[in-house]
């Protein structure tokens, strides 16, 4: 593997908008071909890994090594799963990735089943997301047709688009031919896609994993921070003039982001991490870094790379009490505390944000964040209370003043936080 010196950016983004990416000439022309992965033992891809120290870009930010590894170590065949479902309503990222760039995926793919020993690869996207699945079908075609070595058999898959289909085991759920929602028995890396151990990564993970293989663990980490080297695909919207999905460097100032983004109007709020983030006051942006030991001090993560950017004329309570039903609609419905908390919490939010809440309503919903937090079988209640609890802090004022008086004139502006899939945003070039 050649080291690289290049620092610059893009690197995942590169040739966008100046080649037809999605061909593998051009992807060829502009990346490379990858080392001859058959040269390459598990151990050595899985090291080169490790010190590249990325992370998942799915949302957890779970170090890649370590999956590789807990799926490497199993004896019976294994199998990947390449998640591009993209669940969440405000996230674009993965779409541009999968219609722009599949080679670049497919290329990850190849790697990460190399190294877990898998020689079968699901790349699974939304049903509905035909641009994407088409794409992904040409990349495929090429390749065969080319006769790359070193692929293993890809398989493309279109799971019911939901909220909960991208979590992993509601995926590998619904691959095995059942319904859409988190399991309880068994990891997917112990027992996944029949029955065998399953690496589930996402497709943004797989795409900087085929740039560590071209040009090695220290040229990655010549960007970002050590916690989190190298750079993330985020995508930006709410009261910015230019909305769409930027390749960043991890560490890079949220301010000068939404510059770059241009920022419209005083902001009252900034969403980090998407619907399980968490709010940043307008106020509190200034000094601000996107690399997870920083936005670890305000509470934050990055997450799947959703930044929202609330202008002064949206109202946050309208905006949080929408979100709220979302969640709440979203529940597997098999959990108690996620099926009937959620509902709660939307119910009394929305009490909230129309002046007709109970004194206690605040308090209540507190208590009820705690009690619900680590009682589901997946993460969505926990992500859910965390982007409540969050509204309920950084919009305190606003929330007394609907508490008080009912709903304000921002209530009827149109709303900035998509509660159902958005149409594809453009690529910042
Ligand atoms: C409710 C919920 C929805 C999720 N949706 C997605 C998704 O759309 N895409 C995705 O890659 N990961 C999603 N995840 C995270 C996956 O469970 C899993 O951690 C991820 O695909 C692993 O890939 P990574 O380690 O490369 O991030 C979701 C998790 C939860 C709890
Ligand atoms: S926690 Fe909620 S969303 Fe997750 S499995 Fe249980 S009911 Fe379903």
């Amino acid at each position: 593997m050649a080291i690289a010196t290049e620092q610059a950016l893009p690197r995942i983004l590169t040739g966008i908008g100046e080649e037809p990416m999605a061909e593998l000439e051009s992807h060829l022309d502009v990346h490379g071909p990858l080392p001859d992965l058959r040269r390459w033992s598990p151990e050595q891809i899985i090291s080169v890994v490790e010190r590249s120290g990325l992370r998942g870009h799915g949302g957890a930010s779970f170090p890649m090594a370590t999956k590789l590894r807990a799926v490497a170590s199993r004896r019976k065949p294994k199998i990947l799963v390449a998640n591009g479902t993209e669940g969440e309503p405000a996230s674009k990222k993965d779409r541009v990735l999968l219609r722009e760039l599949p080679h670049l995926v497919l290329d990850g793919a190849a790697i990460a089943a190399r190294a877990v020993g898998a020689g079968e690869a699901v790349i699974a996207v939304s049903d509905v997301d035909e641009r994407s699945a088409r794409s992904l079908e040409l990349a495929v075609d090429e390749r065969q047709h080319a006769g790359l070595r070193g692929d293993p058999q890809f398989q493309l898959f279109g799971a019911p688009e939901r909220w909960l289909t991208g979590q992993e085991s509601a995926l590998v759920n619904v691959l095995n031919g059942g319904p859409g929602k988190p399991t309880f028995g068994p990891r997917p890396f112990e027992r996944g896609v029949r029955q065998r151990p399953t690496l589930v990564q996402n497709v943004e993970t797989l795409a900087h994993l085929a740039l560590i293989a071209r040009h090695g663990a220290d040229w990655f980490r010549l960007l970002g921070t050590d916690r989190d080297p190298g750079s993330a695909l985020v995508t930006v919207a709410g009261a910015v003039s230019a909305p769409g999905v930027y390749e960043i460097e991890h560490g890079m100032p949220l301010e000068e982001l939404l510059q770059t983004a241009d920022g419209r109007e005083p902001l009252s709020a900034v969403l980090l991490g998407g619907y399980f983030g968490t709010w940043l006051p307008g106020a509190h942006i200034r000094g601000v870094r996107l690399a997870a030991e920083h936005l670890a001090e305000h509470g934050a993560s990055l997450g799947a790379g959703v930044i929202v950017a609330l202008g002064q004329s949206a109202c946050p309570v309208a905006e949080t009490a929408r979100i709220a039903d979302y969640f709440a609609a979203q529940s597997a419905g098999q959990c108690g505390p996620c099926t009937n908390g959620l509902g709660a919490v939307a119910d009394t939010v929305q009490q909230l944000a129309t002046g007709t809440a109970s004194a206690g309503a605040r308090a209540e919903l507190a208590r009820w964040g705690k009690d619900i937090k680590g009682r589901g079988a997946c993460q969505h209640p926990d992500g859910a209370v965390r982007f409540v609890s969050s509204a309920l802090r950084v919009f305190a004022e606003d929330f007394d003043d609907h508490a008080r008086h009912g709903p304000c004139p921002r209530c009827s502006h149109p709303p900035v936080l998509p509660a159902t899939p958005i149409p594809a945003f453009p690529v910042a070039r």
